[in-house]
């Protein structure tokens, strides 16, 4: 703790004992640093320079998007832009939509408007939980996670996920839930492995939760994070714990399949197989006024039914996936195929990611390093990048990766 100060006699400390446990979260702070100091809003920009960092739109919005925004921002009675809470039509809207991808029988009613997963996530954590409970989710995760847990004044709980497959490890789970687990985090599918969990190991998972629960005397819940659940390529299928566990809340966002993750939109979701969810309904409205009025703006909750009708260019994406895993393939390097999502998590040709990271940005290609996923050894790859990009970067990481051969022969 700081010394008060000799003149005043005032601790010069300005922030809280909070702020200061989440701004020494080490990946949270790393990837602040890289994001907001290295110069990266810049380099990005920078001509010859191939962006495969974070999921942002590489491309200027589709004009259907445009439309849809500029529409609903045009006032129909007095009440357009008042404070709104989770409006009947973005609701249905939303429902119908996750209906088609998990059928539970939705109703609007089930779900609540958020800003977007994030939002989604806080209020899941707070209703939830009380300040030291413990919040289990899988390495590598998304690298957020922490510092929300934090914020709400949770603890963090880490295990592994099996590497190469990247699946659950349902024995680490199970030997990471205390009497002080209120939650687990499940993120299917997977940022950023783009792995999507089976039915049976989530089958699996609810029958452990439901043994630990009824050993605790506490029940345990699960988050399920599927802001990708319409991002699944052909050949697979996405499945929702909610369909195995009611005792599932589900937190989706917009800014994933829109590619607009700036417009913020997304929602909560209580699974209709729940009994006696008013409660917990009641508690999630109030928390979203008192957690920071955590509702999207009435533009974008205007513009959801229209929003819900469009996607980011899946074939496009797929294509990009198979031109981009089968040219690393061919250079050297081990990568699974995802299953879901827009990134690539192949295994770093040497053991120092960071190393290897900095070597490829040398050569003008920006990924992020493993490290940033509390997982060394790999790193990720987004392909919200255009295939022009892609086609570019191919010789780099060819030329990246005959460089670490070199120097670390195996
Ligand atoms: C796994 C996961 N969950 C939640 C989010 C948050 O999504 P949003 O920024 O749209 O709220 C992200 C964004 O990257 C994510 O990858």
């Amino acid at each position: 703790m700081p010394e008060p100060s000799a003149v005043t006699g005032v601790e010069p400390t300005v922030v809280s004992r909070r702020s200061e446990r989440i701004q020494a979260a080490a990946p949270f702070r790393a990837m602040f640093d890289f994001r907001m100091r290295s110069g990266y809003a810049q380099r990005r920009l920078d001509p010859g320079v191939l962006d495969f960092t974070f999921g942002d739109p590489h491309e200027v919005a589709t004009t259907d998007y445009v439309e849809a925004l500029r529409e609903s921002a045009v006032p129909r009675d007095e009440l357009w832009f008042a404070y709104k809470q989770s409006e009947p039509a973005a609701q249905d809207a939303a429902a119908a939509s996750l209906e088609r991808v998990v059928p539970l029988g939705w109703t609007g009613d089930d779900l609540r408007m958020t800003t977007g997963g994030f939002g989604a996530i806080t209020v899941a954590l707070k209703v939830l939980a009380d300040p030291g409970d413990e919040v289990v989710y899988t390495l590598p995760p998304w690298f957020l996670y922490e510092p929300l847990i934090l914020e709400a004044g949770l603890v963090p709980v880490k295990v592994a996920a099996l590497e190469p497959s990247f699946d659950l490890d349902l024995d680490a789970i199970g030997s990471a839930l205390t009497d002080r687990t209120r939650m687990v985090v499940v993120n299917s599918p997977n940022n950023p492995s783009g792995r999507i969990y089976p039915l049976e190991l989530l089958r699996s998972l609810a029958a452990l939760l439901d043994d630990a629960s009824a050993r605790s005397g506490r029940r345990i819940w699960i988050v399920s994070d599927e802001p990708y659940s319409r991002i699944v390529f052909s050949g697979n299928d996405f499945h929702s714990p909610a369909e195995v566990y009611p005792h599932t809340l589900v937190c989706y966002s917009y800014g994933k399949t829109l590619l607009a993750p700036g417009q913020r939109l997304g929602y909560l979701a209580v699974p209709p197989t729940l009994e006696d969810r008013a409660d917990l309904l009641e508690a999630v409205d109030m928390m979203q006024i008192a957690a920071g009025w955590l509702f999207p703006n009435a533009v974008m909750q205007h513009a959801a039914p229209r929003l819900e009708e469009l996607s980011l260019d899946l074939v496009g994406l797929e294509a990009k996936r198979d031109r981009l895993v089968g040219a690393l393939r061919e250079i050297g390097y081990e990568v699974g195929a995802p299953e879901g999502t827009f990134y690539l998590w192949p295994r770093s040709p040497v053991p120092d990611d960071e190393a290897f990271v900095a070597d490829l940005s040398r050569h003008g290609v920006l990924v992020m390093p493993g490290t940033l996923f509390e997982t060394p050894g790999w790193f990720r790859i987004c392909l919200t990048a255009t295939a022009e990009s892609v086609e570019e970067a191919i010789p780099h990481f060819r030329a990246a990766f005959e460089a670490a051969r070199q120097s670390h022969p195996s």
